[in-house]
């Protein structure tokens, strides 16, 4: 079935489900794409700091670009203008594309105002480079300072969402400012498929545990990148799409959160209250 899109502040319409690529690297990397692209996968999820734009790249050559959507990031170490261009520069020339759909600040860096930042990229929209932009890993008041500065619409926030990790206050605060949140590490980088909890759902609705996490984000709003190496891992996940989970479902999914992050423990060093923010 066709993949459905969420319409973005921009206008833009992005693939709810795509394929995150972080560790997919070589020619198992190229493969998987290739694999995606064939089973009806149209949205990529990359990012500078994966280093994988030029294995990317032979899996996209040829391919309408019109019915792509690439995200790559921009690097927290490199955010000052000079080095965005740079980076955007360099990112499209290894994937061998004339733009991409999306650009993410990757994480935020107090060191560069975001002002710059965004400017640099508003620089690159101009040129045709870059469609739409956003953030990854900002928290409420970071959120709140990128749509302050930024001339563009901040169309996503990229950050990690799972049952553990249920960013309630985080997900409110940005969908009631038509900032869709794109959910990271969806499977819990694979260790929610064997959660009993899970594994019983998918039970109840002869689903498998992967499609039960993904559906749970996507019927939340949210567009999920789930990275998957194998044939049947890719054709699996797209098994989230057409079917519902009920609310008593919903609900128990939710009463999961432990607030526990996988991937970066000590996310909270991140934040700072929004006025020490620049
Ligand atoms: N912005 C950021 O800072 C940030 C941080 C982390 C991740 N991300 C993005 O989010 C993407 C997804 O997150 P993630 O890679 O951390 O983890 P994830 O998608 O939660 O989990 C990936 C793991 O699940 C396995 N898997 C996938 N589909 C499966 C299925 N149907 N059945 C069983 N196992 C399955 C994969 O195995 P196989 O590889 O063997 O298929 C892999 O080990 C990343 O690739 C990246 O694009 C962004």
């Amino acid at each position: 079935m066709a993949i459905p899109t969420i319409k973005l502040s921009s206008g833009a319409e992005i693939p709810a489900l795509g394929l995150g690529t972080w560790e997919l690297v070589g020619e198992t990397c190229t493969e998987a794409v290739r694999i995606a692209l064939d089973l009806g996968y149209t949205h990529i999820d990359t990012a500078y700091w994966y280093g994988n734009h030029a294995q990317i790249a032979p899996a996209i050559k040829g391919v309408d670009r019109s019915k792509l959507w690439i995200t790559t990031k921009v690097p927290p170490f490199n955010l000052e203008r000079a080095q965005v261009i740079q980076v955007c520069d360099e990112s499209l020339r290894d994937l061998g594309t004339d733009y991409v759909d999306l650009l993410l600040i990757h994480w935020p860096n107090h060191k560069v105002p975001m002002a710059e930042t965004f400017g640099a990229m508003a620089e690159l929209h101009e040129a045709g480079k870059v469609r739409n932009v956003g953030v990854s890993n900002f928290s409420i008041n970071h959120v709140r300072k990128a749509m302050e500065v930024s001339a563009l619409p901040v169309v996503t926030n990229q950050v990690e969402f799972h049952p553990l990790l249920n960013q309630k206050e985080l997900l409110e605060y940005c969908h009631s400012h038509d900032v869709i949140i794109t959910a990271y590490s969806p499977l819990g980088r694979g260790d929610l498929l064997r959660d009993a909890r899970i594994t019983a759902i998918a039970g109840k609705y002869d689903k498998t545990p992967a499609q039960v996490l993904l559906r749970w984000a996507l019927q939340k709003g949210m567009i999920v990148i789930p990275k998957a190496s194998s044939e049947p891992h890719l054709r699996d996940n797209l098994g989230a799409l057409g079917w519902e989970l009920a609310a008593e479902d919903m609900a128990a999914i939710e009463a999961m959160n432990e607030n526990k992050r996988i991937i970066d423990p000590d996310f909270a060093e991140w934040d700072l209250p929004y006025e020490q923010i620049q």
